[in-house]
């Protein structure tokens, strides 16, 4: 069977109602990034973190899967699949796909800010202060922020190198080293990238571009590529 590596970022729940960061009115418009993602903000201010990601939280909790993210299980009828995302809802989980792997965290899960492994779910949309892990150690949002390790990204790489067919969906490709990702297909991966802004990534030569929302294009091309198969 060949593989389908599918990678996704922000606009991919975009039409599921989730901000996007780097649109007009995206999140960072309205936040600095040094205010709330970054190791330095946990030390300067942890109460104003912990909000910034309850109100991420929050919105996760109301939004459902749309059109693109119920789409993509369906090329488990033909293909090999993983899913690779930037993103820390867990939409694509609720549409039903397996082998998803989350570079940036998982917004519904909390980390002990002593030992990395001690990782829990988070029940309803609250993390708040006082919450400890089983150490004794304040809870903190299960986030990969700005400047820190993105310990998924060698297990990504290795799974991109396998892909016979890579689609990009609704990322700006401007947040390294993910966006490195596109460059580790190997020559004969047929990749698409979605997204109406699409830029061409660098790294990448005969890319096919589809200037569309995900939740019109994504459909589209999972049929195409099952009739096809
Ligand atoms: P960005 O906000 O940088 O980019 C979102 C992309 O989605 C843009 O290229 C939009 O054109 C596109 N888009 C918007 N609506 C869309 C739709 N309906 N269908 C398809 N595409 C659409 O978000 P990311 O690239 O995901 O990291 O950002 C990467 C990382 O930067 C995030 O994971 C996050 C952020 O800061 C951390 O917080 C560590």
């Amino acid at each position: 069977m060949k593989r389908v590596v599918v990678f996704t970022g922000a606009g991919v729940s975009a039409e599921s109602g989730i901000s996007t960061f780097r649109d007009s009115g995206g999140l960072w418009e309205q936040y600095k990034i040094e205010d709330v993602a970054t190791p330095q903000a946990w030390l300067a201010d942890f109460e104003l973190v912990l909000d910034f990601y309850n109100q991420r939280r929050k919105q996760v909790l109301l939004a459902q899967p749309n059109a693109a993210h119920l789409s993509i299980p369906l090329l488990h009828e033909k293909f090999e699949v993983n899913v690779i995302t930037q993103n820390i809802d867990d939409l694509h989980e609720r549409a039903g796909s397996e082998n998803v792997l989350h570079l940036h965290g998982e917004i519904r899960k909390s980390r002990s800010t002593i030992d990395p492994q001690l990782i829990y779910n988070i029940d309803g949309w609250e993390l708040k202060k006082g919450d400890r892990c089983e150490k004794g150690s304040q809870l903190r949002p299960h986030i990969v922020w700005f400047g820190e390790m993105v310990p998924a990204m060698d297990e990504a790489i290795q799974i991109t190198a396998k892909a016979d067919i890579m689609i990009v969906i609704g990322t700006s490709l401007e947040v390294y080293p993910a966006a490195n990702l596109v460059s580790y297909v190997p020559d004969y991966c047929e990749t698409y990238l979605i997204d109406p802004n699409a830029k061409i990534p660098a790294h990448s030569s005969g890319i096919r571009i589809i200037n569309d929302k995900a939740g019109n294009a994504v459909p589209a091309l999972v049929k195409k590529l099952l009739e096809n198969e």
